[in-house]
């Protein structure tokens, strides 16, 4: 006969947390995020701040991992593009050197300018270097500039006559404080960085430093490269996939599953932990059975959530699913039982259905190490989902899900062409501007949020928070009321 539990599963919008004593030095600026994303050799590899751009095809590229990693968290580059592809990415994030552009928008010397004003008036860029061929990675010959040429007048004339060729380069440089040296000696807002032999290998614009000096939280490797994740599927021809990554020197994989509680799930965590050192991350489970069986499996974290996710709908066409609240308090039991028995600690993820602060908050009291979301990033101009206008005319995001007709990841929900269904759909979310000048706020959001429950770091919130479910009238009340608020248009969220 059937098992019935008659106790509810709970949402993360039901709970909120209670004040705790804030000591001198306690308050938000004080408190550090500083987490546990999984297991790595003997110790664990550790994020500033507790977030994981969702695996999906709408969120995660090379721009967003790139922009997580130099916040601090860390981005997962989805399965479902073709390996080169994924590669590809894993290489522009570990490549990626803050601040110096290895591929912009390139001039030869013979291009009409009438050609350059509609890639000026089309781009809005308006410095580009001139190399021999026009390829980025070639000899330098130039500079040119939109205050180089008459825009009336010089149309018929060729790049070569216009550009300035008294170029000031740096050479092999590769510090962006002495690129910046250089910068204010020569009084110029550009600098081409070339080798001995004068090919170009990148460039710095002045503009973008303080954007790239100012990242105290990145999350990097032992090389000082910026780190990055990517999802691989449970099917056995993946088992390249997962070779061709490591060989790219990705620094976390993931299994991207909707149900991480099957024998494939194993068979793939295993073939990971035999073929590489890499840490694996499993999932997904909601309950404490899934989390024991995928510790047991090898994983190195585990993720949570089915059937909450913003645009899912499993939980309609399957029935299968849980309160992420319920979810995450099973699971995190059962990682402190098996903490204390084996002395063995396992980080959580929380995946799905978070969009905004208190619902990370309360994500992280439950136990939670990190937080991985799809919707809350497909908002950001670095996300993958093109920028379009809505039926209403505003500027909006599109965010698919992975399991919309769209995205077609049949694995990630074990189908097949011919049976396929779909799980989630395809919409809108707001674009709400650049992640460097958003995620900030939010981050001091949540140290806020640790400071007045009397917590300076996530494992102390872990370990003292008092949580209370709220009545449905209580939530109201903490949601706005009576009144008709006039700041909408500064949307951080
Ligand atoms: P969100 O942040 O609430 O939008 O949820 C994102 C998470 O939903 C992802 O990280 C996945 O775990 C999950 N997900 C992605 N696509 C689908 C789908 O099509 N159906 C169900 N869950 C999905």
């Amino acid at each position: 006969m059937a098992q019935v539990l008659n106790t509810p599963s709970h949402s993360l919008k039901e709970f909120r947390i209670l004040p705790g004593y804030t000591p001198p030095n306690g308050n938000a600026p004080n408190v550090s995020l500083k987490t546990r994303l999984c297991r790595k050799d003997d110790d664990f590899l550790h994020l500033h701040a507790p977030f994981l751009s969702a695996a999906m095809q709408a969120v995660t590229g090379g721009d967003m991992a790139i922009a997580l990693a130099q916040l601090g968290g860390i981005g997962i580059l989805p399965v479902s593009q073709p390996t080169d592809e994924q590669c590809a990415k894993v290489g522009q994030v570990k490549r990626f050197k803050a601040g110096f552009q290895t591929n912009i928008l390139t001039l030869a010397p013979d291009q009409p300018i009438a050609e350059i004003v509609e890639i000026i008036h089309e781009t809005g860029y308006t410095t580009f270097p001139v190399t021999e061929s026009g390829q980025f990675h070639d000899k330098l010959i130039g500079i040119l500039t939109d205050k180089d040429f008459d825009e009336r007048r010089d149309l018929d004339c060729r790049v070569a006559s216009r550009m300035k060729t008294d170029v000031q380069a740096g050479v092999e440089l590769n510090s962006l404080s002495a690129a910046n040296e250089l910068m204010i000696r020569y009084g110029r807002g550009f600098l081409p960085i070339l080798s001995k032999d004068g090919v170009l290998q990148a460039v710095v614009f002045k503009k973008d430093l303080d954007k790239h000096l100012r990242h105290p939280n990145e999350s990097i490797d032992e090389q000082k490269r910026l780190l990055v994740g990517a999802a691989v599927s449970t099917h056995p021809e993946d088992r390249e996939r997962v070779e061709a990554l490591i060989a790219h020197e990705v620094d976390v994989l993931i299994i991207d599953a909707s149900d991480g509680h099957t024998a494939y799930q194993r068979e793939m965590i295993q073939f990971i932990k035999a073929h590489t050192s890499a840490p694996v991350i499993g999932g997904n489970v909601v309950t404490a059975e899934g989390f024991r069986f995928l510790v047991e499996s090898g994983a190195d974290a585990i993720k949570v959530g089915m059937g909450i996710g913003s645009g899912c709908t499993t939980q309609e066409v399957k029935a299968t699913g849980r309160g992420q609240g319920t979810t995450l308090m099973e699971i995190c039991a059962a990682r402190n039982e098996l903490e204390q028995k084996q002395g063995a600690y396992i980080p959580i993820i929380a995946d799905g259905g978070i969009s905004g602060p208190a619902e990370m908050s309360v994500a992280l009291a439950l136990g939670a190490n990190a937080i991985m979301m799809g919707n809350f990033f497909a908002r950001y101009t670095e996300s993958q989902g093109n920028l379009v206008r809505n039926a209403a005319g505003e500027v909006v995001k599109e965010y698919w899900m992975e399991g919309s007709m769209r995205a077609h990841n049949m694995r990630r929900y074990a189908q097949t062409r011919e049976n396929f269904f779909e799980e989630g759909i395809s919409g809108y979310v707001p674009h709400v501007g650049s992640i460097h000048d958003k995620l900030p706020t939010i981050i001091h959001m949540l140290r806020a949020t640790l400071a007045t429950a009397g917590c300076c770091t996530i494992d102390e919130l872990h370990e003292h928070a008092v949580l209370e479910m709220q009545s449905h009238t209580a939530l109201m009340d903490s949601q706005i009321h009576d009144i008709v608020p006039t700041n909408i248009d500064q949307r951080i969220l």
